[in-house]
């Protein structure tokens, strides 16, 4: 499968790569709101500033791949949910490429974090932004453990290197352009949503575990029953049908 014909098709995307950032996902938005068309790729070898979810930060020393995609409107605003869940696919389809087989499973947590044996290898931070000119710019930002790994996360962390990938950030980022134009072809601008999600499923973990969903202001606990076709979280509390959920983060019962 190439990476198609269409607008995400392969040589449709470019690429910046930069020494040292404050944050590629920032240099991204700077470079929307200058006017940049999108599709364009940038990486860094180092971050001063990178940027975590839930303002948390993310420690970017050399060694580990950090890389933003800068889309500009992406998708129609109700057909855009699922973009974090094809993200996922594919950064986990790169992942996969660079490890040798036969390690400990290779995961995507909901939404889109990469788990090696049920520790964080990868990160994901997606923001979105209005533009003066009515357009709405989205930045796909990826961080990858490498080399290096955080030593005080509220969660359980590894990197590639501890599992048999000596891989560089250029060679893993290879992987990642390729990867990142199949997924959005098949995404199609949410219309695959369908065909992304089946994906996601195939390489998800934690589907009928109990899990904890740490929301903005409150923590729910349930049984995982999967995703529905928006690419919400459904927790099945116990009472009436299973509930969705947009946002959030899990935590599986037993590993953290
Ligand atoms: C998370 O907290 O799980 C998301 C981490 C996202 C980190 C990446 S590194 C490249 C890009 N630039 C940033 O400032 N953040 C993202």
């Amino acid at each position: 499968m190439s990476g198609g014909t269409g607008r995400f098709s392969l040589d449709a995307f470019r690429h910046e790569a930069l020494s040292e950032v404050g944050s590629t996902n920032s240099e991204c938005l700077a470079r929307a709101r200058a006017g940049d068309s999108g599709l364009l790729w940038i990486t860094a070898g180092r971050q001063i500033a990178g940027r975590g979810r839930r303002g948390r930060a993310w420690t970017s020393e050399p060694g580990n791949l950090y890389a933003s995609l800068l889309l500009i409107n992406p998708a129609e605003p109700q057909r855009v949910a699922s973009l974090p869940l094809a993200v996922a696919v594919a950064v986990h389809a790169a992942v996969r490429a660079v490890l040798p087989p036969g390690g400990e499973p290779l995961e995507v947590k909901w939404p889109n974090d990469i788990l090696i044996g049920r520790r964080k290898t990868c990160g994901i931070l997606l923001e979105g932004e209005g533009l003066p000119d009515g357009r709405r710019a989205v930045v796909v930002g990826i961080g990858i453990n490498i080399r290096h790994m955080p030593d005080n996360a509220p969660y359980g962390v590894t990197r590639l290197a501890d599992h048999g990938a000596g891989v560089s950030p250029e060679e893993l980022f290879a992987h990642l352009y390729k990867e990142m134009a199949i997924v959005l072809d098949a995404w199609d601008e949410g219309r695959g949503t369908a065909e992304i999600s089946r994906r996601w499923r195939d390489v998800a973990c934690g589907i009928g575990e109990k899990i904890t969903v740490n929301l903005s202001d409150r923590s729910l606990v349930g049984t995982f029953a999967g995703i529905d076709d928006r690419g919400f979280l459904m927790l099945d509390t116990g009472e009436r049908a299973p509930m969705p959920i947009a946002a959030g983060d899990v935590f599986f019962e037993r590993t953290e």
